[in-house]
């Protein structure tokens, strides 16, 4: 598909990330069954890539749950590496409870590493991490993944809440960008 001078080369079909978000669904809805906290597991996304799957998570689960946003940023101009702000903070108390933290893509893992010391130190009983996406070779920090999509290549992916420079977040599937620093082809004489 063209869009503009970018090429958008599907990488993981619509179809496919259907199919495995229903079994990561059903693999949460099993390891809450017996212990899920009446009062609801507290699935916290993380903005606003995570969206369009914590949506799509969301509807498959059968357990109680509520639904919460962080919102972090990193790289920003002037920070170091590793360096992660929180623009948005968690509204629901946390303390005694079980949390799924709902990410759409593991990269470095700093911004992972943050939140999830943020959640442990405001109480919550156990926190669980869910992301769609894990680009594993590029992992400085370790944080343990315990319900993962999709491994993938060292790739910039967008697509399906994943953007670049803030487009492309609604694509319905996963892909990634091509030729973006090619020059236009010359204009027919
Ligand atoms: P980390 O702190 O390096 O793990 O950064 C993770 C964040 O970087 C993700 O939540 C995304 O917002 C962003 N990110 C990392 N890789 C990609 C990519 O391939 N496409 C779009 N955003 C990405
Ligand atoms: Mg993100």
């Amino acid at each position: 598909m063209a869009m503009g001078k970018e090429n958008v080369r599907v990488l993981i079909s619509q179809e496919d990330l259907e199919r495995r978000i229903a079994e990561l669904a059903e693999q949460i809805n099993r390891d809450f069954s017996s212990s899920a906290d009446s009062d609801g597991l507290v699935c916290i996304g993380v903005l606003k890539g995570s969206v369009f799957f914590l949506v799509d998570l969301l509807k498959k689960l059968t357990i109680p749950v509520k639904i919460d946003f962080f919102q972090t940023s990193s790289y920003g101009s002037g920070m170091v590496a590793g360096e992660v702000r929180i623009r948005k903070d968690v509204d629901l108390p946390l303390q005694g409870k079980d949390v799924l933290l709902i990410e759409d893509i593991v990269d470095t893992g700093y911004t992972l590493r943050t939140i999830l010391g943020l959640l442990k130190f405001r109480g919550a009983r156990t926190v669980r991490l869910c992301a769609l996406l894990d680009k594993a070779e590029r992992r400085e920090v370790d944080v343990p993944i315990d319900y993962c999509g999709f491994t993938i290549e060292n790739l910039f992916v967008v697509g399906y809440g994943l953007d670049f420079d803030e487009r492309y977040r609604n694509l319905p599937y996963i892909a990634v960008v091509e030729n973006e620093s090619e020059p236009d082809p010359p204009s027919p004489s």
